[in-house]
């Protein structure tokens, strides 16, 4: 995509209103729907947690992501670059830039796990030896491969280099359009695998768990990861939207293009959850399993359709692709960080990441094996990076995105670069968003933080 495609001098914009949305797209909806969406839910009590998702969606995520894309594309550069011109001389807003490359880094070690597991699903469906709707054995299956060390180092380490090789080779924009005709096939096969589980026996117990609120279960904590979770779908708080809207086009109407990605991805989520709590429900598995949820109950849906071994492939196949697009994203931070701060080829900056990313990553592919034991805050490497990132340091990256904003940038400057110098008629929507930005937003990611962390 163009992201990737700026290996070159120039740096190119994407070249339709489709390609934006597609590309931006490409970049929000990964694992992060298929994966980390049933997982959260799950095990926070279900519907009430989905009611605080969406109202952090629509309250944080929001105006977070159209303040990244506009800066990005005012500025045209990289996350570090950007914040460095557009703020005040001798201003350290660039610091949300330095987090953003920690963030995309602590994201990519449990990122390439994950994407890690899939791909060696892909293998296992092929084979078909998962296939089966007892918990009992798609969870030794899933524990059998995770706990298993070798095995986890060597996917992960396969899905580095299959990134370093996209990259490397300058593929990504073919990549780039293999995904966004890849895109509505995921839609299809999760409406058919949610039509499956709709009509298992005890399926209406998945749905309530899913849309009957419990609000007994609903603490600090579980609105904390609510809220992280829609940074992390968004794809916010760490620079990648920053970097992606510096290719944005100059006639790209910014927040109906955010408002349309939101709504695909919620919807994407959505999917998903309806294709797995009813059979979470129906086949006994628990919802609170955590992140092996999805590995252990999709195959139980899969081995009660016709033809479940061949959609079981093209599931796993699709989940790769959208991970894949969701990753380059990730890289793209630090790749153009160091390209567009140090001056180093692109080449080298990805070599660079990927080594590095090897080693940092492997302590979370070890995280259910030989690492098991060495906990942080009562927590393995991957339980670790995962929580942190979505509920400490987006949320802190937001906080001081719409600070920046809504203070330092201003009212007048958001009025140009939303209504695109006066041709878009945004007056409304600007006005709205900078009271928002100014002080609800953040005041309200500081007191879920806070309370999340058990600070006050
Ligand atoms: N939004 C992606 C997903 O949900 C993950 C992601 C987070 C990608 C942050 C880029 C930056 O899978």
């Amino acid at each position: 995509h163009a992201a990737t495609a700026a290996a070159g001098k120039t740096r190119d914009a994407f070249s339709s209103s489709f390609g934006v949305l597609a590309a931006t797209l490409g970049s929000a909806v990964g694992l992060g729907n298929i994966w980390k969406f049933p997982y959260v839910t799950g095990a926070n009590g279900g519907a009430g947690f989905l009611v605080i998702y969406l109202l952090a969606t629509l309250l944080v995520g929001l105006p977070v992501m159209i303040s990244e894309i506009m800066l990005g594309r005012k500025a045209k550069s990289d996350a570090v670059t950007t914040l460095r011109t557009l703020a005040p001389a001798g201003q350290p807003w660039w610091l949300i830039g330095a987090f953003g490359v920690v963030a995309a880094f602590l994201i990519m070690a449990f990122y390439t796990e994950v994407a890690a597991w899939v791909f060696a699903y892909v293998f296992k469906a092929l084979r078909g030896d998962i296939l089966s709707s007892s918990p009992a054995v798609t969870s030794a299956a899933f524990k059998g491969l995770i706990s298993d060390p070798v095995q986890s180092l060597l996917w992960q380490w396969g899905v580095l280099l299959l990134i370093g090789g996209i990259l490397l080779f300058g593929v990504a924009k073919g990549i780039e359009a293999v995904t966004k005709k890849l895109m509505p096939l995921l839609f299809v096969l999760l409406l058919v695998i949610g039509a499956r589980s709709l009509t298992l026996p005890g399926a209406a117990q998945g749905l309530s768990f899913l849309f009957t609120p419990d609000w007994s279960k609903i603490s600090g904590e579980v609105v904390l990861v609510a809220m992280g979770l829609a940074f992390f779908k968004l794809s916010i708080g760490m620079g990648t939207m920053i970097t992606y809207g510096s290719y944005f086009r100059d006639d790209q109407n910014i927040p109906a293009t955010t408002l349309r990605v939101m709504s695909a991805d919620l919807f994407v989520s959505m999917l998903a959850g309806i294709a797995i709590f009813p059979a979470v429900f129906s086949f006994g598995f628990q919802p609170g399993a955590g992140p092996a949820l999805l590995f252990i109950t999709i195959p139980a849906v899969f081995a009660s359709m016709p033809f479940g071994h061949v959609f079981m492939v093209l599931f796993f196949v699709l989940a790769a692709v959208a991970a894949t697009g969701a990753m380059l994203s990730l890289l793209e931070v630090p790749v153009s960080v160091m390209v567009g701060r140090f001056g180093i080829s692109r080449a080298r900056a990805t070599l660079l990441n990927l080594l590095l990313l090897g080693l940092i990553g492997s302590s979370c592919a070890l995280s259910n094996s030989v690492l098991a034991d060495v906990k942080l805050f009562g927590m393995t490497f991957f339980d670790l990076f995962d929580y942190l990132t979505s509920n400490v340091l987006l949320p802190l990256g937001g906080i001081f995105i719409c600070l920046f904003v809504a203070w330092v940038w201003g009212k007048q400057k958001m009025m140009e670069a939303l209504s695109n110098h006066g041709v878009l008629d945004n007056g409304k929507i600007v006005k709205g968003l900078h009271g928002l930005l100014k002080l609800v937003t953040p005041l309200l990611i500081l007191l879920v933080m806070f309370k999340g962390l058990g600070l006050i």
